[in-house]
């Protein structure tokens, strides 16, 4: 049985590595950008999330920005994020690479988050490089649009998450690809698996030896290369397979 299957994987690893993306955080109401409901099926990601875009009109930016933006920030974690963080406690994974911005690993108790696409809870000017979180500039969204700097009144404001057409933060690539590298399980969650370099990182896993899981609403473009894949919801799947292991006894 496959839950099993995953259980007993899972149960043997040491250095198993998960990868996530915006599918773990669907239950916790945060919409997808592909898939079913995708926000993308909205809007353009080319346009509204890309670097050229946010520097020719930051206002129109922020529109998008704000309503995506005051869902994360209210969202709380779900049972996904919570079995992660569970997963690596008892020292199963050593870590969760992300390629969401939300923050809710961190929130459920995940230690080493790697967050590929950089962190949506802070905002920095362009102008001055002066920082504040993303939620006290949520509060001021309804008066001023775009957003001004505090300190310079500049008004490039820029989430601190990364945009099409921005470089990839180096570090958090080079930690994720080494930890691939030397991972005995893979655990992919919630990821389309079509934005590089995020999705190398099990490509890189498979190929160092690991056993990929690969849990997710649809197929993925890896499904045919993992050990079990499971085609469900993420906050139900996953609490199954720990329920399954020795740990939740
Ligand atoms: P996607 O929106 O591309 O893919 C999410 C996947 O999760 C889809 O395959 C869904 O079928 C699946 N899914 C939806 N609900 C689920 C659930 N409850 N449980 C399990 N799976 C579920 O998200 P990412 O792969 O994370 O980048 O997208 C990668 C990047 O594309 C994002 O980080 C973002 C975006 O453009 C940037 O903004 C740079």
């Amino acid at each position: 049985m496959t839950i099993q299957h995953a259980a007993d994987l899972l149960s043997s690893a040491r250095r198993g590595l998960a990868l996530t993306g915006a599918g773990v955080s669907a239950e916790s109401g945060i919409p997808t950008f592909r898939g079913e409901g995708g926000l993308w099926t909205r809007y353009d990601p080319v346009k509204v999330a890309s670097i050229n875009y946010f520097m020719s009109d930051p206002a129109a930016y922020w529109k998008v920005s704000k309503e995506r933006g005051g869902v994360a920030l209210a969202a709380k974690p779900n049972p996904a994020h919570q079995a992660l963080a569970r997963l690596e406690s008892e020292g199963h994974i050593s870590a969760v690479a992300t390629q969401n911005t939300d923050g809710l690993h961190q929130d459920s108790g995940s230690k080493r988050v790697i967050e590929l696409h950089g962190s949506g809870r802070m905002v920095e000017c362009l102008d001055c490089g002066h920082r504040e979180s993303r939620a006290q500039v949520q509060k001021r969204l309804d008066d001023e649009m775009p957003p001004r700097c505090p300190a310079c009144s500049g008004t490039f404001l820029k989430p601190t998450v990364i945009l099409f057409g921005e470089p990839m933060p180096q570090v958090a690539v080079r930690e994720a690809f080494d930890l691939a590298g030397q991972a005995d399980v893979m655990l992919v969650v919630g990821s389309s698996l079509v934005v590089f370099p995020a999705a190398e990182v099990p490509l890189i896993a498979v190929r160092s030896g690991a056993a990929m899981i690969v849990i997710n609403a649809e197929p993925t473009p890896v499904d045919r290369l993992a050990e079990v894949v499971i085609h469900g919801r993420a906050g139900e799947v996953l609490p199954e397979i720990l329920r399954a292991m020795p740990i939740s006894a």
